[in-house]
Parts: structure tokens; C-alpha cells; sequence
């Protein structure tokens, strides 16, 4: 997959895709970057890439100029290419919107400043407008960071041990069960027999029911929207006659 950001701060990448999971696939050729610098696309000897908001108020405007010429210099690798605008006002990106993304050939993400990018762009080069929770940040770097790296470890061959990110949670609708590692006793608190017992069947209905119970407490929305096997909704019952 191929992944362009547009950015007036280029810099705020560098360690972000040179380490770990990112920087791996990057070197093994399954993910490309382009960190594209919008300033560099702002005319004039001062590269000027905003300007005071028609109607006045307070803070500037990312000028469209700049951040279309910029998009314009984006070589598009197949159809399967999104625009995306990062914005506070967009669709709240999720673990679904992840993997729609992950079947695309290329990302060109546009991270946003100030008060935001002029409206023009919005309506003349975005196909879709994302944000990743009810907040607001300083820029859309953060924002594509999140997207990127949430996308990237759903690319086959990305994460080390494949299928690694199918048991995660979001993936089925439900929470991950809690995960245990060495030592089997931890300032006297033991791992759950039955993860030791080596029965796979039994473990494999452990981690279901806890996923389901934890998923109830915190998230009991997910419970609602999730499709449930009859194992899980007899699980289910099984946990609220507990309560
Ligand atoms: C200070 S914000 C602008 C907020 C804008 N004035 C508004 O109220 O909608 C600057 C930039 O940060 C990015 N940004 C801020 N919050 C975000 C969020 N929750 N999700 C994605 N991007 C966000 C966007 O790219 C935005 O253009």
C-alpha cells in the first residue's frame, strides 16, 4: 500500500516511521510513504501557506493553493487511491473503517492546521473526511499517524505472526480477553490455571467468556451490535444470571 501525507511539518514523522512494526514493513516493501511538505508547494519567497479567514475572527486558514498543488503532485498508483482530510468535523474513524482502508492501494492523507484547510478543498479534492475522536488536536498529524499505523497492520505480511490481528479487539465486535505472560507467579498473583492446563477447548472457551464478560462491562453497546454465535449468547446468559 501506498500512504502520502500532506503536512507543513514533515519532521514530526521521521522517528514515528523508523521504528518497530512500520519501519519493518517499509523495508520489506509492503508499505511506501510519501511525506509530501505543502510549504513547498506555497508560492512567493516566503512560502506563505495561510491567511486571515473571510468574515474575520480569530486564527488563519490553510490557504487551498498550496495544499492543492501539492495534492496535485501525488502520482495516484492504481483507482483504488482515497483523498482523505483529517478534521475534527469528519466521520469517527474505527477498527471498520480500518479495514475498508486496508483494501485500498493508496491513502493520501491531509493533515490539517490553524483553523483548519480552506473549505474549497474540502468540497473540489475530498473523498472522505476522517477524525479520530470527539476532540481537538493542534494539526492532523496525530490523526494520520493513528490511521496509518491502524491501517497498516491489517496489510497481509505486516504484523509478524499472520492472523495475529484477527483475535484483536473490534475485529469480531467484542473486547480481546486478557493476555498473561512469564512468570506463572507475579508479586503473588497467578496466571488463571486453565491457561496452563493445555487443553486447547478449554482455553479457547475461557477466552471467549472473558471476552464476552469484559466486553459487557465496559462496552455493553459492542454486546448489542455484535453478531453472536449460540455458544455466545448461552455464555452470555450464563453471565447476567451471575450478576
Ligand atoms: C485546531 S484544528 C481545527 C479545528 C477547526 N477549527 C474546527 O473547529 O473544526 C487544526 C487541524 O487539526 C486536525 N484535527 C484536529 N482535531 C482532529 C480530530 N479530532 N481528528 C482529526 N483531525 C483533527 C485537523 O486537520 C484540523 O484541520
Amino acid at each position: 500500500m501506498r500512504l502520502d501525507i500532506l503536512t507543513l511539518f514533515p519532521g514530526i514523522f521521521s522517528s514515528f516511521l523508523a521504528e518497530s512494526i512500520l519501519a519493518r514493513a517499509i523495508k520489506k516493501g509492503l508499505l511506501e510513504i510519501g511525506l509530501i511538505d505543502i510549504r513547498s508547494f506555497a508560492p512567493g519567497p516566503h512560502r506563505v501557506t495561510d491567511d486571515r479567514p473571510y468574515g474575520g475572527g480569530s486564527g488563519m486558514v490553510m490557504k487551498a493553493e498550496p495544499v492543492c498543488r501539492a495534492l496535485e503532485s501525488v502520482v495516484r498508483v492504481s483507482e483504488k487511491s482515497l483523498v482523505i482530510l483529517l478534521t475534527p468535523q469528519g466521520q469517527t474513524f474505527n477498527q471498520s473503517v480500518a479495514w475498508k482502508l486496508a483494501q485500498l492501494d493508496q491513502l493520501i492523507l491531509i493533515c490539517g492546521r490553524y483553523e483548519g484547510v480552506d473549505e474549497r478543498i474540502r468540497e473540489g479534492w475530498v473523498d472522505l473526511e476522517l477524525s479520530i475522536g470527539d476532540y481537538v488536536l493542534s494539526g492532523g498529524e496525530l490523526g494520520a499517524m493513528v490511521i496509518v499505523d491502524a491501517v497498516s497492520r491489517l496489510i497481509p505480511g505486516v504484523l509478524g505472526g499472520e492472523g495475529s490481528n484477527l483475535e484483536d479487539s473490534f475485529q469480531d465486535g467484542l473486547l480481546e480477553y486478557p493476555q498473561y505472560t512469564r512468570p506463572r507467579v507475579f508479586e503473588g498473583m497467578e496466571v488463571p490455571s486453565v491457561l496452563l492446563s493445555g487443553d486447547h477447548e478449554k482455553i479457547r472457551r475461557w477466552r471467549r467468556t472473558q471476552s464476552l464478560k469484559r466486553t459487557l462491562e465496559r462496552r455493553p453497546d459492542l454486546v448489542e451490535k455484535a453478531e453472536l454465535s449460540d455458544e455466545d449468547k448461552a455464555i452470555l446468559a450464563e453471565l447476567k444470571a451471575r450478576e
